[in-house]
C-alpha cells in the first residue's frame, strides 16, 4: 500500500554517462494476471520474475483473501494454489487494493460471478479513481455495486447468484476494463464476448489461453472482437514473467538524454500492445536497438540497448499507438523536452484517469522546470529546448503517481539545475528498486530530509 507512510522527498543531480546493464523487475501486468489467474486455476501454478512491487504483493494479499494460497520461495519463486473458477470464498475483511487500479478492477471482475459481498479501498490515489467504467459492465452479469459517489471506492460488490454471459463494446481504451469482463465472463455460462474499438495491452486473453481456457479474438470492422467460453477448468501453469517494457523506459530514456550513455536492457518483452513508445523514440531519432529478438513464454523479447542521442527532434506521436505506450507518456515527455522542436501527443484522455492525472501532473512540473507546455482535455504539447537545455530547479509534485515520481527524477538527470519530487514514496508500487538500479548505471537520485 502506498501513500500510508511518510513522504520522502527525492533529488536527482545531472550526472556522468550512465553505463552498465539495467536488469529491470517483472512485469506488472502480467505479475497481477499470474496471481489472479492462478487463483482460478484447479492446482498449484508456479510463477518466476514475479514484480515484487507493493500493487502486486496487494493482489497476492487479495488472493490469500479469496481462498487461495498463496506462496513465495525464498529464491523469489512465487505459488498459488487456486480455488479453479468460481470458487471463491467472501473475504472476511475489506479489500484493500492500495494504488492498483490494475488489481481493483481485474479481481473486481474475477469476483464478479460468484455469489459473494466483497468490499473494496484504496489509498487516497486510487479511491478518487472511476470505478463505473467496470462495475457498470458488471452489473450486465447480474452483479451489484454501492459504492461512493461517481463510482469511487471504498465499494461493495454483491457477485451474480445466477450470473448470465455478456457482449459488450468496452466504451474507452482499457485493458482493464476489457480484463474484467473477461475474468467475469469465466464463471458465467455460455460464451462471453468483449469487443473494442482500439487494440489495447492483450495479457489476458494470452494467458487465458495458456490456462486452457476457450478463447479467440477477431479484428472485424466493428473492432477486436474476444469471445470467452465460460465454465472451463482452468488448468495451472509455470510462468517466467518477463521483465516490464513499462519500467524499461526510466533507464531507456534517461541514456538517451544523459550524455555519453550506453545501458543494455535485458529481456524486455515487446509485446505489439506494450511496445509504442520505443518506435517512438526510434522515429525522433533516439538511438535505440533491439539486440537477440527471441520468444519467451509466448511473447516476443528482446535485449534494448540505449545511447545517448543528442539529435533527437520533436514528432507528432500517432494517436492510433496511445494504447501501446499509454503508461510511457509521462517519461516521453522527459525526452521531448531534450528534444529539438515540438512534441505532439494526441488521442490520450485516458492519461487524465491515471493514478494521477499525468498530462496534469507532468505540465505543471515541466512548466516549473522551465519547458513550456500546452495541453487540452485529450491533448498536450511539449517544446522541445534541445539536448541540456532545461533549466530544472524546481520541486515537483508526484500525486501518488510512481511514474510521475520516476519521470521528474529522469528530468533531473539532464537539467542545469537538480530536480527535486516531493514524495518518492509510490515508486515502490511498480519499481521497487528503481533507486539502487539507477544509481549502479551512474545516475546521481538520492533521498531528502
Ligand atoms: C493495465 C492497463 C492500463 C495501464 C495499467 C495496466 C493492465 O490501464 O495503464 O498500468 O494491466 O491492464 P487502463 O486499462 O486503464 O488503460
Amino acid at each position: 500500500m502506498s501513500g500510508h507512510g511518510t513522504p520522502i522527498p527525492m533529488i536527482s543531480t545531472a550526472c556522468g554517462p550512465l553505463k552498465g546493464v539495467a536488469d529491470v523487475p517483472g512485469d506488472k501486468s502480467i505479475s497481477h494476471r499470474s496471481l489472479i489467474l492462478g487463483a482460478m486455476a484447479v492446482g498449484e501454478t508456479v510463477v518466476t520474475g514475479l514484480l515484487e512491487g507493493e500493487d502486486v504483493l496487494d493482489t497476492a494479499k487479495a488472493m490469500r483473501a479469496f481462498g487461495a494460497e498463496v506462496t513465495r520461495d525464498e529464491d523469489g519463486t512465487w505459488h498459488v494454489h487456486g480455488v479453479g473458477v468460481g470458487g471463491f470464498s467472501e473475504p472476511d475483511q475489506v479489500v484493500d487494493c492500495g494504488n492498483s487500479g490494475t488489481g481493483v478492477r481485474l479481481i473486481m471482475g474475477a469476483a464478479a460471478t460468484t455469489p459473494i459481498a466483497v468490499t473494496y479501498t484504496g489509498d487516497a490515489s486510487l479511491n478518487k479513481r472511476p470505478m463505473a467504467r467496470v462495475t457498470d459492465p458488471l452489473a450486465l452479469f447480474g452483479c451489484q455495486a454501492v459504492g461512493r459517489s461517481g463510482g469511487r471506492l471504498p465499494m461493495t460488490l454483491v457477485g451474480a447468484e445466477d450470473p448470465v454471459p455478456v457482449r459488450y463494446t468496452v466504451p474507452v481504451p482499457s485493458a482493464q476494463v476489457k480484463s474484467a469482463v473477461l475474468l467475469a465472463g469465466l464463471n458465467a455460462p455460455g460464451q462471453t464476448v468483449v469487443i473494442e474499438k482500439e487494440a489495447t495491452r492483450d495479457h489476458t486473453e494470452r494467458m487465458l489461453a495458456g490456462f486452457g481456457a476457450e478463447i479467440t479474438t477477431q479484428d472485424t470492422e466493428e473492432g477486436r472482437v474476444i469471445t470467452l467460453t465460460g465454465r472451463p477448468e482452468l488448468k495451472p501453469q509455470t510462468i517466467a514473467v518477463p521483465r516490464d517494457p513499462s519500467s524499461a523506459a526510466f533507464p531507456v530514456c534517461a541514456a538517451l538524454i544523459t550524455p555519453g550513455s550506453d545501458v543494455l536492457i535485458p529481456g524486455i518483452g515487446l509485446n505489439p500492445t506494450r511496445a509504442g513508445l520505443f518506435y517512438t523514440l526510434q522515429d525522433m531519432g533516439a538511438d535505440l536497438t533491439f539486440e537477440n529478438m527471441r520468444e519467451e513464454g509466448g511473447e516476443p523479447v528482446a535485449d534494448l540497448r540505449a545511447k545517448y542521442s543528442p539529435d533527437m527532434k520533436g514528432i507528432d506521436v500517432p494517436p492510433e499507438r496511445a494504447a501501446s505506450m499509454i503508461d510511457e507518456y509521462p517519461v516521453l515527455s522527459v525526452v521531448a523536452a531534450n528534444a529539438t522542436g515540438v512534441t505532439n501527443m494526441t488521442g490520450v484522455k485516458e492519461l487524465r484517469v491515471k493514478e494521477s492525472d499525468r498530462i496534469e501532473a507532468m505540465a505543471s512540473g515541466l512548466r516549473a522546470c522551465g519547458v513550456t507546455v500546452e495541453d487540452g482535455p485529450d491533448w498536450w504539447r511539449v517544446s522541445g529546448m534541445g539536448p541540456g537545455n532545461v533549466p530544472g530547479g524546481a520541486t515537483c509534485a508526484s500525486h501518488l503517481d510512481h511514474r510521475i515520481a520516476m519521470s521528474f527524477m529522469v528530468l533531473g538527470m539532464s537539467t542545469k539545475d537538480p530536480v527535486r519530487v516531493d514524495d518518492g514514496q509510490p515508486i515502490a508500487t511498480s519499481f521497487p528498486i528503481f533507486e539502487p538500479l539507477m544509481a549502479e548505471l551512474g545516475a546521481d537520485i538520492r533521498r531528502e530530509g
